[in-house]
C-alpha cells in the first residue's frame, strides 16, 4: 500500500511531498470557498513559527497536553508496554515524545513521520544526540499519502503516537478515514496514543488561534510566501488579514486569510482572481467531546483509557485495535 525511498546518507526515508502540491493548491483555490491544505503551512519557517505558537500564553493545547502526559506518564507508559516500535505522526520537534522515551522500557525503535523535511532531519539529529542508544528512523512523508514504515521483526508491537490535536485538522469524515488508515498501519496488536482538543468557550478558542503578538497571523500568511517560492506565484501576503472564527455548527476553529482588496495572482501559468473581502480557508481545528471523538474511533478501536487536565481543556487517549466489530 505504501511506497518510499531510503536516503542512506541522512538516514531519513523520503517520499516526494512536492509532487502534487501544485495540483492540490490550484484545486483549492479553484473552489467557490477558496481553500489551501493546512499541511502546506509546514515548510521550515512554518515549523519554526509553530514552535513559537506553542510557547504563547494564549495557546493552551501544548502546555496542557504536556501536563497531562507528565501527570500520568507511569500509567501511559504501562498501557503502551515494552519492546514496542513507536511511530509518531506529525512529530515536529518531538517535544512530548521525550517523556515517553524516558519511560518506555526496551523501546524497539522510534519512527518520527513529518512532512516538514528539513525540520524533521534536524529534530531527529538532535534527538539522536540526546538518546544515542535509541534506534531512530525518521520518515519524511505526507502521511495522507501512501508511505512505507521501516521493517520490524514479526511480533514487534506498533504503537502510533498522534499528539498535538493534529487529528483536528481533518473534517470528521476525513478523521474517520484516517483512523481507519492508522488501524491498518499498526497491524493486529497495535495501539494508538492520541491527543485531541476538547470543546470549550469561544473566547479561549479564538484567542488561541489569534494571539496578541501576531505569531499565528505570521504562520497563516507564511503559506502564501511558501507557495510564492515553491510554485512560482506572486501573492502579496501583506494584502491579506489573518482571521480566526469559531464555527459552532461544525465544532471547529477555522483560520482564514481575508483579501484586503480585489487582486489577481499568477501561479505557473494559472490566473487566480480574489475579490476584496473574499477569504482563503487555510485550516480547520475540530474540537471534540469524548463522546463525539468515540464516534470516529469506535469502528476500529477500543478506548482503553482517557486522561485529561483538571479544567478539561484537552484529552489524551489510548486505544487498541478491535478484533471484532461487535466487541468494544
Ligand atoms: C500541530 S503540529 C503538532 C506538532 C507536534 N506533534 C506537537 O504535538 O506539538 C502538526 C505537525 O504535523 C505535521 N504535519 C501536518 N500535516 C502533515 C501531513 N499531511 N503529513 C505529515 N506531517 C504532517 C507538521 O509538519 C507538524 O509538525
Amino acid at each position: 500500500m505504501y511506497s518510499s525511498k531510503r536516503n542512506m546518507e541522512s538516514n531519513t526515508t523520503e517520499v516526494s511531498v512536492h509532487s502534487g502540491m501544485l495540483k492540490e493548491v490550484l484545486e483549492g483555490l479553484g473552489k467557490t470557498q477558496k481553500t489551501l491544505p493546512s499541511k502546506f503551512f509546514y515548510d521550515k519557517r512554518g515549523s519554526e513559527l509553530f514552535e513559537q505558537i506553542c510557547e504563547l500564553d494564549e495557546y493552551y493545547p501544548t502546555r496542557t497536553e504536556l501536563s497531562i502526559m507528565k501527570n500520568n506518564i507511569g500509567d501511559i507508559a504501562g498501557q503502551l508496554g515494552s519492546g514496542i516500535q513507536l511511530i509518531e505522526l506529525g512529530s515536529g520537534s518531538s517535544l512530548k515524545t521525550r517523556l515517553l522515551l524516558d519511560h518506555l522500557p526496551n523501546l524497539h525503535s522510534y519512527v518520527p513521520v513529518d512532512i516538514s523535511n528539513d525540520f524533521l532531519s534536524s529534530a531527529a539529529e538532535q534527538l539522536q544526540s540526546e538518546y544515542p542508544n535509541l534506534e531512530i528512523n525518521p520518515v519524511s512523508a505526507d502521511y495522507t499519502k501512501p508511505f512505507d514504515l521501516p521493517d520490524t521483526n514479526e511480533g514487534i508491537r506498533r504503537i502510533v503516537y498522534y499528539p498535538g490535536s493534529t487529528i483536528g485538522n481533518f473534517t470528521k469524515d476525513e478523521a474517520g478515514d484516517f483512523i481507519a488508515l492508522i488501524s491498518e498501519l499498526i497491524g493486529k496488536n497495535g495501539g494508538l496514543l492520541i491527543g485531541f482538543d476538547l470543546i470549550k468557550d469561544r473566547e479561549t478558542l479564538i484567542a488561541a488561534y489569534d494571539d496578541e503578538k501576531g505569531i499565528t497571523a505570521q504562520f497563516n500568511k507564511n503559506i502564501l510566501t511558501r507557495i510564492n517560492r515553491e510554485l512560482d506565484a506572486n501573492f502579496n501576503p501583506d494584502a491579506f488579514d489573518h482571521k480566526a472564527i469559531f464555527n459552532e455548527e461544525k465544532s471547529r476553529i477555522e483560520m482564514h486569510l481575508v483579501s484586503q482588496k480585489d487582486q489577481t495572482v499568477y501561479m505557473m501559468g494559472s490566473k487566480i482572481t480574489i475579490a476584496e473581502g473574499e477569504t482563503i480557508h487555510t485550516e480547520n481545528s475540530h474540537k471534540y467531546s469524548p463522546e463525539s471523538f468515540r464516534e470516529i474511533t469506535q469502528p476500529h478501536f477500543r478506548t482503553e483509557k482517557t486522561w485529561t487536565d483538571e479544567n478539561e481543556l484537552f484529552a489524551v487517549q489510548f486505544l487498541t485495535k478491535k478484533h471484532s466489530v461487535l466487541k468494544d
